[in-house]
């Protein structure tokens, strides 16, 4: 009995200790105390820099070094957070996300743009780049100065263009050589028409499928191949899902960098200056450095025993190139005239 009344006293004890003093919740409502570590805090400017590849890749790198010259040449005004992987909104809801205003910025492939603006697909003809300089040329020249002007209907800035590389396609079914190959294939794509056509024509049934669902969607075989870069072959391990590779090189794929418009009004004479020369800065660094990195990852592929590597002849690339021809005849219809008559220009330079 006494030991009961003792436990008894023992709880009443502590639960009076803890409610008297134990639980102040008044402390938690309480402001904070002064850390002068926070001071400025509500004037940092905030970029929400969405993207959807992962950080070992020309983007990725792009997006971190554009993200410290900020920084740094703002001493701090400047944040640039970066939500990789598609962490934050993924291919289909980024480009709203940045219209609304949730987020600052992003770097969508060219590609993803093409369904909302149909003259985009411009840089989905196949083939329509012979060389790396040719794509410098369309992103720096009429092509790229159009293109980029269509986006202010919406309220978006579009900034610099910026590179990756050219795209391969993989499948697991039999290398894909000959348009003959791509019977029965069912394809993994970007939402372009443009590439969906050039698709259809050499036999391949497709899928718009958000990049990262490329890899899930591999594995359970509700597609057979994927076209894209070895960068992102290789950084999202599509390869492991894959037999065959064919370096193709039947398209290109780059990105288009936006700001939010507002936002970009709202900023000073002063910090847009140092965006835009970070943006100069980190456009002139990835063209000289994105072949490297997509060399480097196709090597990597190369040395994987899952996958055989193969290259297109001339021959067999001559085979693609006329099934294109029909899809050439009707581009003039979305694209129109004046930037057909430009990638020509641009396709005899080179
Ligand atoms: C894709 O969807 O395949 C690419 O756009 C991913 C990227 O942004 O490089």
């Amino acid at each position: 009995m006494k030991t009961f009344a003792a436990i008894s006293l023992f709880i009443f004890t502590g639960i009076f200790t803890a409610l008297f003093f134990g639980f102040d919740l008044s402390e938690a409502s309480e402001s904070l105390e002064y850390d002068d570590e926070q001071e400025g805090l509500e004037d940092e400017i905030v970029i929400k820099f969405s993207h959807v590849v992962a950080e070992n890749t020309p983007k990725g790198k792009a997006v971190r070094k554009f993200a410290s010259l900020v920084q740094d040449w703002s001493n701090g005004d400047i944040k640039v957070e970066i939500y990789s992987n598609g962490t934050l909104y993924n291919d289909q809801n980024e480009y709203t996300a940045l219209k609304d205003g949730h987020i600052q910025m992003i770097a969508p492939a060219t590609s993803k743009l093409t369904e909302r603006f149909p003259q985009w697909q411009v840089l989905d003809l196949p083939f329509a780049f012979p060389s790396y300089e040719a794509v410098k040329q369309a992103y720096q020249g009429e092509i790229g100065t159009t293109l980029l002007n269509t986006v202010e209907k919406d309220g978006i800035k579009g900034m610099t263009f910026w590179y990756n590389g050219y795209k391969q396609v993989t499948s697991n079914k039999q290398p894909l050589l000959v348009p003959a190959d791509f019977n029965r294939t069912h394809l993994r794509i970007m939402p372009s028409p443009m590439i969906e056509s050039q698709f259809q024509s050499l036999g391949a049934s497709t899928s718009k499928l958000p990049f990262n669902k490329t890899y899930s969607n591999l594995e359970v075989n509700f597609i057979n191949g994927q076209e894209n870069t070895p960068s992102n072959i290789y950084s999202k391990k599509l390869f492991e899902e894959q037999a065959y590779m064919t370096i193709s090189n039947h398209g290109y794929l780059g990105y288009v960098v936006l700001i939010n418009g507002t936002f970009w009004k709202d900023l000073s004479k002063e910090h847009q200056t140092i965006v835009q020369e970070a943006l100069n800065e980190t456009t002139d660094w990835i063209w000289r450095h994105s072949i490297e990195m997509n060399d480097a990852h196709l090597r990597k592929i190369k040395r994987a025993d899952s996958i055989d590597v193969h290259y297109l002849t001339n021959e067999q690339k001559e085979s693609w190139k006329q099934t294109f021809e029909p899809v050439y005849e009707e581009a003039e219809n979305t694209i129109g005239k004046r930037l057909m008559e430009e990638i020509y220009t641009i396709q005899e330079q080179y």
